[in-house]
Protein backbone atom coordinates (compact mmCIF):
# COMPACT_ATOMS: atom_id res chain seq x y z
CA UNK A 1 0.00 0.00 0.00
CA UNK A 2 1.05 3.75 -0.60
CA UNK A 3 1.42 6.74 1.93
CA UNK A 4 1.58 9.77 2.31
CA UNK A 5 3.92 11.99 4.87
CA UNK A 6 4.93 15.17 5.19
CA UNK A 7 8.63 14.51 6.79
CA UNK A 8 10.50 17.72 7.97
CA UNK A 9 8.23 20.21 5.51
CA UNK A 10 8.78 17.41 2.15
CA UNK A 11 5.87 15.62 0.58
CA UNK A 12 6.83 12.10 0.71
CA UNK A 13 5.15 8.68 -0.06
CA UNK A 14 6.68 5.14 0.20
CA UNK A 15 4.86 1.99 -0.19
CA UNK A 16 4.51 -0.22 2.93
CA UNK A 17 3.10 -2.95 4.43
CA UNK A 18 -0.22 -2.71 5.91
CA UNK A 19 1.85 -3.76 9.93
CA UNK A 20 4.91 -1.80 9.18
CA UNK A 21 5.68 0.23 12.25
CA UNK A 22 6.56 4.23 11.84
CA UNK A 23 9.86 3.66 13.43
CA UNK A 24 11.02 1.15 10.34
CA UNK A 25 9.46 2.95 7.66
CA UNK A 26 11.61 5.84 8.46
CA UNK A 27 14.64 3.92 8.85
CA UNK A 28 14.27 1.53 5.86
CA UNK A 29 13.93 5.37 3.67
CA UNK A 30 17.08 6.65 5.51
CA UNK A 31 15.62 8.84 8.62
CA UNK A 32 18.88 7.43 10.89
CA UNK A 33 18.47 10.47 13.24
CA UNK A 34 15.26 8.59 14.17
CA UNK A 35 16.85 5.86 17.05
CA UNK A 36 15.30 2.24 17.41
CA UNK A 37 16.09 0.88 20.99
CA UNK A 38 13.34 -1.02 22.77
CA UNK A 39 10.56 -1.58 20.18
CA UNK A 40 8.06 -1.16 23.31
CA UNK A 41 7.45 2.14 23.62
CA UNK A 42 9.54 2.31 27.18
CA UNK A 43 12.79 4.26 26.29
CA UNK A 44 11.40 7.42 23.52
CA UNK A 45 14.61 7.05 21.33
CA UNK A 46 12.05 6.53 18.78
CA UNK A 47 10.29 9.73 19.09
CA UNK A 48 8.92 11.46 16.52
CA UNK A 49 6.56 14.45 16.15
CA UNK A 50 3.06 13.48 14.52
CA UNK A 51 0.82 16.65 13.39
CA UNK A 52 3.48 18.59 16.41
CA UNK A 53 2.75 16.05 19.21
CA UNK A 54 5.49 13.79 20.28
CA UNK A 55 4.75 9.70 19.50
CA UNK A 56 7.59 6.95 20.15
CA UNK A 57 6.96 5.79 16.35
CA UNK A 58 8.02 2.34 17.33
CA UNK A 59 4.27 2.31 18.63
CA UNK A 60 2.61 3.59 15.72
CA UNK A 61 1.44 1.82 12.99
CA UNK A 62 3.14 3.53 9.15
CA UNK A 63 -0.50 2.83 7.59
CA UNK A 64 -2.44 4.92 10.71
CA UNK A 65 -0.53 8.27 10.38
CA UNK A 66 -0.77 8.22 6.34
CA UNK A 67 -1.44 12.01 5.24
CA UNK A 68 0.69 13.33 8.55
CA UNK A 69 2.98 15.56 9.06
CA UNK A 70 5.89 14.50 10.78
CA UNK A 71 8.72 15.80 12.14
CA UNK A 72 12.45 14.37 13.00
CA UNK A 73 14.87 16.05 14.69
CA UNK A 74 16.69 17.15 11.26
CA UNK A 75 12.94 18.80 11.00
CA UNK A 76 13.95 21.25 14.04
CA UNK A 77 17.85 21.67 13.71
CA UNK A 78 20.76 20.67 11.72
CA UNK A 79 24.46 20.24 12.22
CA UNK A 80 24.99 23.84 10.05
CA UNK A 81 21.96 25.54 11.48
CA UNK A 82 20.81 23.73 14.75
CA UNK A 83 18.30 24.80 16.67
CA UNK A 84 18.32 26.64 20.46
CA UNK A 85 17.84 23.58 22.06
CA UNK A 86 20.11 21.82 20.56
CA UNK A 87 22.89 24.28 21.03
CA UNK A 88 21.61 24.86 24.93
CA UNK A 89 21.43 20.73 25.22
CA UNK A 90 25.23 20.78 23.96
CA UNK A 91 26.16 24.10 26.50
CA UNK A 92 24.57 22.39 29.17
CA UNK A 93 26.38 19.09 28.90
CA UNK A 94 23.56 17.64 28.34
CA UNK A 95 24.29 15.52 25.31
CA UNK A 96 26.41 12.46 26.49
CA UNK A 97 26.27 9.63 23.91
CA UNK A 98 23.77 11.33 21.86
CA UNK A 99 21.06 8.03 21.40
CA UNK A 100 18.63 9.54 23.94
CA UNK A 101 19.47 13.12 22.61
CA UNK A 102 17.12 13.32 19.31
CA UNK A 103 13.74 12.57 21.47
CA UNK A 104 14.09 13.76 24.23
CA UNK A 105 14.66 17.31 22.89
CA UNK A 106 11.89 16.16 19.92
CA UNK A 107 9.54 16.27 23.28
CA UNK A 108 11.00 19.34 24.76
CA UNK A 109 10.23 21.52 21.11
CA UNK A 110 6.51 20.60 21.47
CA UNK A 111 6.43 21.46 24.85
CA UNK A 112 7.75 25.28 24.81
CA UNK A 113 5.87 25.50 21.49
CA UNK A 114 2.66 24.68 23.79
CA UNK A 115 4.38 26.67 26.76
CA UNK A 116 7.47 29.03 26.42
CA UNK A 117 7.52 29.15 29.91
CA UNK A 118 7.47 25.94 32.15
CA UNK A 119 8.31 24.84 35.32
CA UNK A 120 10.97 22.22 36.32
CA UNK A 121 7.95 20.30 36.85
CA UNK A 122 6.35 21.10 33.48
CA UNK A 123 9.83 19.82 31.77
CA UNK A 124 10.29 16.82 33.91
CA UNK A 125 6.54 15.86 32.65
CA UNK A 126 7.14 16.56 29.32
CA UNK A 127 10.59 14.69 29.12
CA UNK A 128 9.55 11.73 31.36
CA UNK A 129 8.89 9.16 28.36
CA UNK A 130 12.61 9.90 27.58
CA UNK A 131 15.08 7.84 28.99
CA UNK A 132 19.11 8.45 29.55
CA UNK A 133 21.19 6.23 30.73
CA UNK A 134 23.92 8.83 30.44
CA UNK A 135 23.25 12.26 32.43
CA UNK A 136 21.34 11.78 35.06
CA UNK A 137 18.43 14.09 33.24
CA UNK A 138 19.86 17.57 36.01
CA UNK A 139 21.94 18.36 32.48
CA UNK A 140 18.51 18.02 30.30
CA UNK A 141 16.71 20.58 32.38
CA UNK A 142 19.02 22.97 32.55
CA UNK A 143 19.16 22.32 28.66
CA UNK A 144 15.63 22.91 28.48
CA UNK A 145 15.64 26.25 31.14
CA UNK A 146 18.45 27.69 28.89
CA UNK A 147 16.86 27.17 25.57
CA UNK A 148 14.15 29.43 27.31
CA UNK A 149 15.92 31.78 28.62
CA UNK A 150 17.82 31.88 25.28
CA UNK A 151 14.10 32.26 23.21
CA UNK A 152 13.26 34.84 25.64
CA UNK A 153 16.52 36.69 24.80
CA UNK A 154 15.87 36.37 21.11
CA UNK A 155 18.88 34.12 20.56
CA UNK A 156 21.92 33.45 21.04
S1 LIG B 1 12.39 2.31 20.53
FE1 LIG B 1 10.45 3.25 20.65
S2 LIG B 1 10.10 3.72 22.73
FE2 LIG B 1 12.01 2.62 22.69
S1 LIG C 1 23.06 10.89 26.39
FE1 LIG C 1 23.38 8.73 26.36
S2 LIG C 1 21.39 7.90 26.64
FE2 LIG C 1 21.14 10.02 26.91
Amino acid sequence: MKVQYVINGKKTEFDISPGDLLLDVLRDHGYYEVKGNCYGGSCGACTVLIDDIPYASCTVLAAGVDGKSITTIKGIGTLQDPHLLQKAFVRSGAVQCGYCTPGTILSAYALLKKNPDPTDDDIKKAIDGNLCRCTGYIHQIEGVKMAVKMLREGGE
